[in-house]
């Protein structure tokens, strides 16, 4: 795609200028990693609006080929001023998206949240059970997928996506590290503000997120929301219970990742506390 201003669309509502403008921000992964967590409580900040669905423009052809004015139609109403952010997971893992985020902006802030890996296959692997048990569909034990002719099947696309560092690699071929803000998953679900108000830093927001926009729910064993006066968690298919997995399983997960996340800590100059 050409690159060229972007046609996004100006509107007079109650007198006032509004914007819709692509973002100025991505949250492009992982999956499963707490992207929409990240999504929901960066909204709390009056300075950014996000796109609450996943947009699927820069990793889907279909929706690539409709252009850049319709993703931007996609967005958000904003005021001059405010950062648009969108969040599609399935970017981080997209061998088309760097080199198109980079056409439209190649000064583009990213988020990358991540989390430890085979926690995260854990994750992705809970989402698609849950689906085909909903649709009474047959769903084979974690185990089982994981582990073929009792060695690891490193396959199963859930373990691809976890292999952080093969796919960082292409974003960096195209943006410099200082572009790319990694929010560790695990620390977000534990202590949220520390994890925002990097992001804010980042973002060269004011810090507005304040320790009583989250509160920790007993019930749904997560911090939820309490902003604009309402009390809201996130939707119940966000920290479902995962299924027990067999230790010897996790372990072999373990040993595989072990080299990616060295490599991993290695590009993005910090570590995390995983296999
Ligand atoms: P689980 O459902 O496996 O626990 P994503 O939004 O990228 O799909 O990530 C989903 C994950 O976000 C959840 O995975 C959960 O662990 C994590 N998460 C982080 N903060 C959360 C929160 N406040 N409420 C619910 N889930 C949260």
């Amino acid at each position: 795609m050409k690159k060229k201003a972007v046609d996004c669309r100006k509107i007079s509502m109650n007198g006032s200028a509004n914007l819709l403008q692509v973002p100025q921000t991505i949250i492009i992964g992982v999956r499963k990693g707490g992207t929409r967590a990240l999504l929901e409580m960066l909204n709390i900040h009056p300075g950014i609006v996000v796109a609450k669905a996943e947009v699927h423009f820069f990793d889907w052809d279909e929706n690539y080929q409709k252009g850049l004015g319709w993703y931007c139609e996609q967005m958000p109403v904003s005021v001059p001023g405010q950062i648009t952010v969108e969040k599609t997971p399935g970017y981080f893992t997209s061998l088309k998206a760097p080199g198109r985020i980079h056409d439209m902006s190649s000064s583009i802030r990213l988020l990358l949240i991540v989390r430890d890996p085979a926690q995260r296959v854990i994750s992705d692997y809970t989402q698609v059970l849950y689906n085909r048990k909903e649709r009474h569909k047959p769903y084979e034990p974690v185990e089982e997928i994981l582990v073929r002719n009792g060695r690891l099947n490193a396959k199963y696309k859930a373990v691809q996506r976890s292999l952080y560092d093969v796919h960082t690699a292409t974003w960096l071929q195209l943006f410099p590290l200082h572009q790319i803000h990694i929010v560790d998953g695990d620390v977000l679900i534990r202590d949220p503000l520390s994890e925002l108000q990097k992001v804010e830093s980042f973002l060269q927001l004011p810090p507005r997120i304040k320790p009583s926009n989250l509160y920790f729910n007993q019930t749904k064993g997560f911090y939820c929301l309490h902003a604009a006066g309402r009390e809201r968690c996130l939707d119940q298919s966000k920290g479902r219970p995962h299924p027990a997995v067999n230790g010897t399983v996790l372990g072999q997960l373990c040993h595989y990742f072990r080299e990616h996340n060295r490599n991993f800590f290695r590009m993005v100059g910090r570590t995390f506390n995983w296999c």
